[in-house]
């Protein structure tokens, strides 16, 4: 795992608190646990920082440290953990690619070239206008869609490098995107070129509940072979013995 620090302080801003609505949130989450098991609602509560941020900062980890009760180190050991906490500023538009194994071989190389030549070149860098960041993640679980990303909380699947750059320059031109396949696949894990299944005439007869339909007469039974059923003299001793009368000589 790589190492995950806290951006630096120069960058960091000089306070945090939550918001009204998030402030009421972050009560609810802490009642829900017993007395003394507050520290359970760390990760939620650093979620939602993280949401109405877009990062974490170090005036957050304090904040939140106060509001659970927890030393500072305790909620800086989660927040620089789990990868899903940004510890650096983000764009606008977070454009987190899956590079595992799956969306690899589906050509995520190519993605994530798109996101060098059209947000920078470095992951975890803010775009020179501010609206984009990009960072590679491990597998988001779309992988019957690969390659893909994910833009905010919204995936975009069955990718490549022209959509990739498509997607970014819509966005940058303030135009709408639609989540979900980008190559005509009308559900997610409809096959590519559409479902074919149940549309062959002679497998089915194209009603919904659709009465059988043989593919084929079905062949005659073949002619009884009398001939090669009869076992040899030979073997016929050999596997059965003609039985002695009592009292017969050996
Ligand atoms: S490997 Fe990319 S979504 Fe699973």
């Amino acid at each position: 795992m790589s190492l995950r620090r806290l951006a630096p302080p120069d960058i960091q801003p000089a306070s945090f608190a939550f918001n009204a609505a998030n402030a009421d949130w972050a009560r609810a989450q802490i009642a829900k646990y017993p007395p003394g098991r507050q520290a359970s609602a760390v990760i939620p509560l650093l979620w939602k920082g993280q949401e109405q941020e877009g990062w974490v900062t170090h005036p957050m980890i304090e904040e939140i440290a106060r509001l659970l009760s927890m030393p500072f180190i305790r909620v800086l050991e989660v927040a620089t953990f789990y990868t899903m906490f940004n510890l650096a500023p983000v764009g606008r538009y977070l454009v987190q690619v899956c590079t595992t194994t799956p969306c690899w071989l589906r050509g995520s190389d190519a993605v994530v070239e798109a996101c060098k030549s059209h947000i920078h070149p470095h992951p975890h860098t803010v775009s020179d206008d501010g609206k984009f960041s990009w960072m590679e993640v491990e597998c988001l679980g779309a992988c019957v869609n690969a390659p893909m990303l994910q833009i905010g909380s919204d995936f975009y699947e069955d990718i490549d490098g022209p959509l990739t750059e498509k997607l970014i320059s819509d966005l940058r031109a303030g135009k709408a995107i639609k989540p979900g396949p980008q190559n005509g696949r009308r559900v997610s894990s409809e096959p590519e070129g559409g479902a074919l299944s149940l549309k062959d005439p002679a497998l089915y007869d194209g009603s919904v509940i659709g009465k059988f339909v043989p593919r084929a007469p079905a062949p005659p039974p073949p002619p009884p072979d009398t001939e090669a059923k009869k076992p040899t003299q030979g073997a016929s001793d050999r596997e059965s013995p003609k039985q002695k009368p009592p009292g017969a000589a050996t």
